[in-house]
């Protein structure tokens, strides 16, 4: 079956959701997404939206800020538009019936949270769930839209490009690199859709899930980054995947995360014995950039041979932290650990892609009416290490950019033709008997990143990682082609070839850099190195 449609957008984070909403006004948006609509990471997101909202903060000393923990490879154009159209998105938000946390008192003011390498208090917040509130507000505007549609439980398997129509005969040449929408997988019944979209816009997250410990919900499969790669779109800085130095450490806790915003407001991290150690390693202590706590608390690890360190909060008291903190502390005594009376025990995990699919100052990628926002695209904004809570606000600042870009854009296409994209055609594959090969490899996989490619790495780990995704990726190849898609297979097939790119990426880089330590090679190499990763098929 073919759906026709102004505008195509894989995945329903704030990206997306506010893509679209802007987009709504100028033609009609289907939006597909693998999973429930709020299963996205925006829906966890604890910190909230960095942004200059006080009188006694400035542009400057947030791109300063930004800049400095990019470690020199932040695009400063892109650093300066994000942080100057910051504040309007956020009104805009406001608008829409975004509920932030206020500062007590008759003034309107917002509460503005404090969080790592932030010189001022400056991310808007709703108490620690600030991303399930932004998700179901703008949730809300869509349902109202009679321009949108959204396909639940649909996965996007491969984008429809020029080369899928020449490979299939439609057409004889190859003359440009263009999108012209995608296959989706309908999940519940298994057909194969055929989405035909004027502009595509790929915005399906990040990739959390290729790591054995990761902060994001079960979606991150870098689906977005994989469908782009695999049809000639470039992507860049896969090396830089940011560890949340704090997630919750317990055997049944999954994915919990202990917001940065807890040591914002005066969250200590001790070791077993009840011991700072955070004096050693940086001046700014517990507050220094994530890349540095992260990497503080591995070498911890490694050297008591502990399994966890610890966050203490309790010194707060607990009216404070019950109201401040009420996800957190309501999860945590969920696990019988009262954070007000008692540290919480954390480790690092996977958080956050700062690569992604290159793009430039509007969301486009280098194929035609492809754009890539939010964590699925790399901007230049993040550089080597992501600033906190500059993540939803570089989503909210490209979505309305791709929005007014691709409606300039639309303009000139409705005039042209589709082309006859042909129905996906399954060949001779049948069901699947064999489903432990799925759950296998993607344990596999999850268990070597972790190992080989995590937090500190080496020559000799890198090398050993890449042997071990080949031949994976052998094994996935030859069955993707002998046995009907399922969102399983298709999350697997994506989530190797992510693996695969983040050890293309940190093995051509040559240096240790921000999100990215190789033993072998500890330093910065500035000249050499101070430049973007850029690979493409
Ligand atoms: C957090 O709450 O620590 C997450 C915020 C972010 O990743 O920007």
């Amino acid at each position: 079956m073919s759906i026709i449609t102004d505008y195509l957008v894989i995945g329903s984070g704030i990206a997306g959701l506010r893509f679209a909403l802007d987009a709504a006004k100028t033609g009609t948006v289907s939006i597909v997404t693998k999973k429930e609509k709020s299963e996205g990471s925006t829906n966890y997101a604890q910190g909230g939206i960095a942004s200059v909202l006080d009188p006694d903060d400035s542009f400057d000393l947030h791109i300063k800020d930004t800049l400095t923990s990019g470690v020199g490879i932040c695009h400063e154009d892109i650093v300066r538009i994000v942080v100057q159209e910051g504040p309007e998105r956020i009104h805009e938000l406001v608008s829409m019936g975004v509920g932030f946390s206020q500062q007590a008192g008759p003034k309107k003011m917002f509460d503005l949270g404090r969080e790592g390498g932030h010189s001022k208090r400056r991310i808007v917040h709703t108490k620690d769930l600030t991303g399930r509130e932004v998700e179901k507000r703008l949730l809300e505007r869509v349902a109202e839209d009679q321009n949108i549609r959204m396909y639940e439980n649909h996965m996007a398997i491969d984008l429809i490009t020029k080369s899928t129509l020449v490979r299939r005969g439609i057409v004889t040449q190859q003359t440009d690199q263009s999108c012209w929408g995608a296959y989706v997988l309908d999940v519940a019944t298994g057909d194969i859709l055929t989405f035909l979209a004027r502009i595509t816009i790929l915005c399906s997250g990040g990739a959390g899930k290729v790591y054995r410990y990761t902060s994001n919900p079960d979606i991150a499969t870098g689906d977005g980054v994989a469908i782009g790669f695999r049809a000639g779109a470039k992507v860049a800085n896969m090396e830089f995947v940011q560890f949340h130095p704090t997630s919750l450490y317990h055997s049944l806790a999954k994915n919990f995360l202990i917001s940065e915003a807890v040591r914002g407001e005066g969250g200590i991290l001790l070791d077993k014995k009840g011991n700072r150690f955070m004096e050693a390693y940086h001046p700014l202590k517990d507050l220094a950039f994530r890349d540095v706590v992260a990497r503080s608390i591995d070498m911890e690890l490694k050297k008591s041979g502990d399994h966890c360190v610890y966050l203490d909060i309790s010194h707060r008291g607990k009216e404070f932290i019950v109201n401040r903190f009420p996800h957190i502390y309501e999860t945590c005594l969920s696990y019988h650990i009262d954070i007000t009376q008692e540290p919480i025990p954390v480790i690092p995990a996977a958080h956050y892609m700062c690569g992604g699919l290159l793009t430039d100052e509007h969301g486009r990628t280098n194929l035609e009416n492809l754009f890539a926002i939010g964590e699925v695209a790399c901007t230049g904004l993040h550089g080597a290490n992501r600033l906190a809570s500059n993540s939803l606000l570089e989503a909210l600042v490209f979505a309305r950019r791709a929005a007014l870009k691709s409606a300039r854009e639309l303009t000139d296409k409705k005039q042209e033709i589709f082309p006859q994209a042909p129905e996906w055609d399954p060949g001779s594959a049948t069901d699947s008997e064999e489903l432990v090969v799925v759950s296998h490899n993607w344990d596999e996989i999850r268990r070597f990143m972790w190992n080989y490619v995590g937090i500190v790495r080496t020559n000799k780990r890198l090398a050993r990682a890449k042997r071990r995704v080949e031949n994976i990726q052998e094994e996935i190849k030859e069955y993707y082609w002998n046995f009907l898609v399922s969102l399983d297979l298709l999350e697997l097939r994506n989530l190797a070839l992510v693996a695969e790119l983040i050890i293309t990426c940190a093995s051509l880089r040559k240096e240790s850099r921000g999100l990215h330590f190789n033993l072998d090679y500890p330093s910065p190499d500035n000249k050499f190195w101070r430049q973007d990763t850029v690979i493409r098929k």
